[in-house]
């Protein structure tokens, strides 16, 4: 894709996202050849006066920390330096925002980056309403935006704290930039098996037709990591798993699975039918939570810096989601996603319905263990395994499982790009098909506060660091019982 010349303005820039992601993924992206040649990143930040060569430092270590292994060498980060700049803002002060404005012109006039400005707020939740309203005071929002170019802004997670906030988030965003000027980042929706399941449902014929209730017995969906929370007591404190990972991430993945083919490719066609699973999505009440939803939080997180000692913050989940629609009335969609569980694993495992009559085994024999399976795994490892029944060799008819193998490594001899390559491509390029539109988010949020309220005063259950959390989880039935 051929890019126009732009700036991109980045608050957080002393963030630990912008350190470990972002500089990273847009020097990878300049390395590759796939800026213009006309490109600035305005760093905004409080400290430092307007040192851009200070920014410059702090940039290159980051990069010398987490840049690729392949990423070049002193010389072509000293070149990628260049684009660096630097503003110090007090982010709640107008007089910030001028000398981003004036740094903007600098650009325009110096470098001809032209009009095209894309902010990128990688800032805590609470700043996005008071920089969006500040942006819009000093004439650099989206919407009375006359001059030549595009003006866009794309926002980190978390994206409000509930659906009320994120309601009041999207109503002062929403009065500074068109919905199609704003970016809500997921960056899961940028891995590369996340994005393959588009193709894979609706580019084989194989697939699809069995994709529905009439075959698949249940999906369960797992985001599960062996670390815990990494020092982001605070932060944990105030979000907890819910809404750090099932929110988004694990909602989306859902989303993703469960879609109807959409009309076309556009980003907005594939975004309607996206939020119509989580329209479809069944909300949870005290009663329907009770039988099907689990909260955990592992040994030793009240321990951790910033923790409340008596926190009732969860730190994993198991849930039972419902999705009310024609296609899939009925299915179970189990998700479970933790920190501290077993393995650091995310992946999706559709399970289809045993065969009519079971020739091969006792007749109750057929459970998650032996049935077909597809199994999309996201990570570590990127690939999709289809399991089914094959005869052991010998004289007796035995079945074992057995599966065939698609593995992103073997089958491509391409590059990967990162996650958060791919998104800053694409909000670049004016791609929204990977971003979250405004009623996925509110609809989200409505699932994950029905959860929330249905809970409350349940105290999450405690469970041993690196075990598959909380036992039992769901009650018997549930398929994650029965393989983690
Ligand atoms: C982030 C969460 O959004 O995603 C973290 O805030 C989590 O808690 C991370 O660890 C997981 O991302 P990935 O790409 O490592 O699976």
């Amino acid at each position: 894709r051929e890019l126009s010349s732009f700036t991109l303005v980045l608050f957080g820039a002393h963030g630990d996202l912008a350190a470990r992601k972002l500089y990273p993924s847009i020097y990878q992206l300049a390395l590759w050849g796939q800026l213009p040649e006309n490109y600035r990143i305005i760093g905004v930040g409080r400290s430092g006066g307007s040192g851009h060569h200070e920014f410059r430092e702090l940039v290159r270590n980051a990069l010398e920390e987490h840049a690729r292994a392949d990423g070049g060498d002193s010389e072509r980060i000293e070149e990628f330096s260049r684009h660096l700049f630097y503003v110090q803002a007090d982010l709640n002060d107008a007089a910030g925002y001028e000398r981003i404005r004036h740094e903007i012109s600098e650009g325009r006039d110096r470098d001809g980056t032209c009009g095209n400005v894309l902010y990128y707020l990688s800032t805590p939740p609470s700043l996005a309403p008071v920089i969006v309203s500040h942006l819009q005071k000093a004439g650099l929002g989206g919407r009375e935006y006359s001059c030549e170019g595009e003006r866009k802004i794309v926002i980190e997670k978390p994206y409000g704290h509930d659906l009320q906030s994120a309601r009041e988030l999207n109503g002062v965003v929403g009065e500074v930039f068109h919905e199609d000027q704003i970016y809500r980042i997921d960056h899961y929706l940028g891995k590369e098996p996340v994005q393959n399941i588009l193709v894979f449902r609706f580019s084989n014929g194989m697939f699809e037709p069995l994709w529905n209730r009439h075959y698949i017995d249940n999906v369960r969906i797992t985001i599960a990591e062996d670390f815990g929370i990494r020092g982001r007591g605070a932060f944990y404190e105030e979000t907890g798993l819910l809404r750090d990972i099932v929110q988004n991430h694990g909602l989306q993945l859902l989303a993703s699975v469960a879609m109807e083919p959409p009309v076309n490719l556009g980003a907005n066609a594939v975004r309607d039918e996206k939020n119509k699973v989580l329209c479809s999505l069944r909300r949870f009440s005290s009663e329907t939570a009770a039988g099907h939803v689990v909260l955990g939080q592992y040994e030793g997180y009240r321990d951790e810096k910033s923790v409340d000692p008596a926190s009732n913050v969860e730190t994993c989940a198991d849930i039972r989601f419902f999705i009310d629609n024609w296609r899939w009335k009925g299915v179970p969609f189990t998700m479970k996603a933790g920190k501290n569980l077993a393995e650091r694993v995310t992946e999706i495992v559709i399970t289809f319905k045993c065969p009519p009559q079971n020739f091969f085994g006792p007749p109750d024999s057929c459970s998650s263990y032996t049935s077909n399976q597809i199994i999309i795994r996201i990570q570590p490892e990127e690939t999709i395994a289809v399991r089914f029944g094959a005869k052991r060799p010998g004289e007796a008819l035995v079945t074992d499982p057995v599966f065939m193998k698609f593995d992103y490594r073997d089958a491509f001899d391409i590059r990967g790009m990162s996650p958060y390559q791919r998104l800053l491509l694409d909000a670049m390029a004016g791609d929204q098909m990977h971003f979250i539109r405004q009623d996925a988010v509110e609809n989200s949020w409505e699932v994950i506060d029905s959860i929330k309220k249905a809970m409350e005063g349940v105290v999450p259950r405690s469970y041993p660091v690196h075990s598959w959390g909380p036992e039992p989880g769901l009650p018997p039935g549930n398929p994650l019982t029965v393989n983690r």
